[in-house]
């Protein structure tokens, strides 16, 4: 071997030594304790530990009704929780804007961004189905996702129903009863002309 073929050996052994190892760094490669296996770390023989008194499951705590529309029974809730004023639909706009608008669009018409770009449609929110869904309904999907839709459990509790009670406004605005109006409302839609923007 001349010497230029020796040093291109040793580079490639020197290669091959270190891609080798790297392998093989996975995490479930890693020493560790196996579910029920011994350890002698505590002392006293099992390597799994028992519970802290007074763990409880996550979410176990959580307040059902408000976390995700249910009743006792799990039976959706028909009703809000909660008063629901100017504040509170002012802050259900701003989370569905942040996180509905990319799939659902604006208007809720599920011609959102992300689905411009190839993510499965949704139904538009203003469907009679979706329309006439029981409030807590709309609070389960949010809380637990449905198909092809992810959770969104990261907006509070009550924030939940804050973004649902904008589904509604949304929903009414393009499905109002006009005999439900008052008629000063009635007198500032004339005002404002049939089907014409203010
Ligand atoms: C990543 C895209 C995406 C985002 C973001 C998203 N959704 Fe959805 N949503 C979907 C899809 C897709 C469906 C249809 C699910 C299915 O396959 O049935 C859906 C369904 C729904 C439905 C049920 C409609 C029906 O068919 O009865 C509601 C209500 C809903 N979404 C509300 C929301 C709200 C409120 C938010 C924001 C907190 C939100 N979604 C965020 C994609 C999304």
């Amino acid at each position: 071997m001349c010497p230029a073929e020796l040093g291109a050996a040793v580079v490639l052994l020197l290669f091959a030594a270190l891609a080798a190892p790297a392998c093989s760094q996975e995490m479930r490669d890693q020493a560790k304790v196996e579910p029920l296996e011994a350890a002698a770390f505590f002392g006293d023989g099992p390597g799994a530990r028992a519970e802290p008194v007074g763990t409880v499951p996550r979410g176990a705590l959580l307040d059902r009704a408000l976390a995700a529309g249910e009743g006792p029974a799990g039976e959706p809730l028909t009703g809000f929780p909660m008063a629901v004023g100017e504040a509170d639909l002012a802050r259900g706009e701003a989370l569905f804007g942040v996180y509905c608008v990319p799939c659902h669009g604006r208007l809720g018409l599920g011609d959102g961004m992300a689905v411009r770009r190839g993510y499965p449609a949704p139904p538009p929110l203003t469907l009679a189905r979706v329309r006439e869904a029981p409030v807590g309904d709309l609070v389960d999907v949010i809380a637990h996702g449905r198909a092809n839709m992810p959770d969104y459990e990261m907006i509070a509790a009550p924030d939940r129903w804050r973004v649902v009670a904008w589904v509604r406004v949304l929903q009414l605005s393009q499905h109002a009863d006009a005999a439900a109006l008052s008629a000063a409302d009635l007198a500032h839609l004339d005002a404002a002309g049939a089907g014409g923007a203010p």
